[in-house]
């Protein structure tokens, strides 16, 4: 039976001691009173057995949904024969040809384990290369978090645009020197501030569709233009967007090619693994052959390019590649997008869902959302307070996001759509 309606003592007493053993919990900021246990498919389950329709997915990796069979026989049978080795393997190779196929901008390929890492690598590669220092980000944009990532992520009072505003305490001062920030879908202000500052500029970094806001049509294009235009590499986050928007990702689904990309989650099928592709010319400088000792980038990890997370993203990418796999998935993604603004409408609460039909989220907002202040007109304790209804209600998604999978089927709509229904009826006005 779908929802909370239990919570057992060995659940409680979890929850009490992850508040004594760790900071703030697990620090993730997901739903700290539920531990989750089990997962199969689109569903999960908690400590005391209650069930939900998982819309979180991992936080994205999980988008052939969870313990697929085909990654888990894989996974098992290489955890026998061995874990990580460090020394080269061949299906850290065989990955990565399959992303060299698969993503546009991809002719080389370097495996790290987090997402954070690859953002700060790639924003390092363009400084290499270019011999510039600073890197233009995007208000609101996310990538982890380095230093470099965590400047104007979500500013209380954003100052005036280049100038950044850290998101945390304990990055040095002398990080933001370093970083411009645009705003994200304002093709005129960021051309302005690249036409103003291209001669200081390393690299430009985007995620294509900045957390749930799509680029409006033109404005990636214009980046690339202007880009190329100073001769500055620009650099794609596609850890979310990544094998999910489209195989090739959202350079394929927006049609825009940049010259590296940031990869993660759905790479690796759930095991922690991500990577930096991109143009030869740059991934050059991860090898002292190729570059003069002053350019070389020195770069290792211990458990980069193991064996068992990538096992795990081939067998995950042999399903995506599969005949009417990314259909299925926008199709199970909009009926829920349209089905919640039906239900919306009903009740007449002023909202916008936005994104994509693979990820997207709910705006109480009537205003237009385009980049990060105008999510701020949204009303974000309606928000908290709805996805506290759906869980109750069997709903598991993240404080922003519903991520959809490739297993969701007609039947989860229908009862996700049930319980969204309930829950509006309880959301306070
Ligand atoms: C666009 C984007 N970039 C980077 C990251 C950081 O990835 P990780 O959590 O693996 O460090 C995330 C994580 O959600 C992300 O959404």
């Amino acid at each position: 039976m779908l929802g909370r309606k239990v919570t057992g003592d060995r659940e409680r007493e979890t929850i009490s001691k992850a508040k004594t053993f760790m900071p703030a919990g697990n620090g993730n900021t997901v739903a700290q009173d539920v531990m989750i246990r089990d997962g199969k498919g689109p569903i999960v389950w908690d400590m005391s057995g209650n069930e939900y329709i998982d819309y979180l997915l991992g936080s994205g990796p999980m988008v052939i949904g969870h313990a697929h069979p085909n990654v888990v026989a894989a996974v098992v049978e290489q955890i026998g024969r061995g874990s990580t080795f460090f020394a080269p393997n061949d299906f850290e190779v065989e990955l990565a040809e399959e992303i060299v196929n698969a993503v546009p901008c991809a002719e080389q390929v370097r495996f790290l384990s987090s997402g954070t890492e690859a953002t700060q690598m790639a924003m390092r590669v363009a400084r290499a290369y270019r011999k510039r220092e600073k890197i233009l980000k995007f208000e609101g944009g996310f990538h982890g978090m380095n230093d470099y990532s965590l400047m104007s992520l979500a500013p209380s009072s954003p100052p005036d645009f280049p100038k950044p505003s850290p998101d945390s305490a304990g990055i040095p001062h002398g990080v933001q020197s370093s970083v411009l920030v645009a705003p994200f879908n304002d093709l005129e202000t960021t051309t302005a501030i690249i036409d103003k500052h291209h001669n200081e500029i390393a690299g430009v970094i985007v995620e294509p569709m900045q957390r749930v806001i799509p680029p409006k049509p033109g404005f990636l294009q214009g980046l690339r233009d202007v880009t190329l235009q100073y001769e500055i590499p620009l650099i794609f986050d596609e850890i979310v967007t990544g094998f999910r928007f489209a195989y090739g990702g959202g350079q394929e689904y927006y049609g825009v090619i940049p010259d590296l990309c940031t990869l993660g989650k759905a790479v690796s099928g759930g095991f922690p693994m991500s990577a930096v592709v991109g143009r030869s010319e740059m991934m050059a400088h991860f090898d002292s052959d190729r570059v003069p000792s002053d350019e070389f980038m020195p770069q290792v990890g211990t458990l980069n390019g193991n064996p068992v997370a990538a096992i795990a993203g081939i067998e995950t990418l042999k399903v995506l590649r599969q005949k009417g796999t990314y259909e299925k998935l926008f199709q199970i993604g909009q009926s829920i997008k349209d089905g919640f603004q039906r239900l919306l409408n009903e009740a007449e609460i002023p909202a916008k869902i936005i994104g994509e039909a693979p990820m997207f989220d709910i705006l109480f907002t009537d205003n237009e959302i385009v980049d990060y202040r105008s999510t701020l007109t949204a009303d974000k304790g309606k928000m908290v307070n709805l996805n506290k209804l759906l869980i109750e209600r069997g709903v598991f998604k993240g404080d922003v996001k519903y991520y959809v999978s490739t297993v969701h089927t007609e039947e989860h709509v229908k009862q996700t759509l049930d319980a969204f229904e309930s829950a509006l009826q309880q959301l306070p006005g």
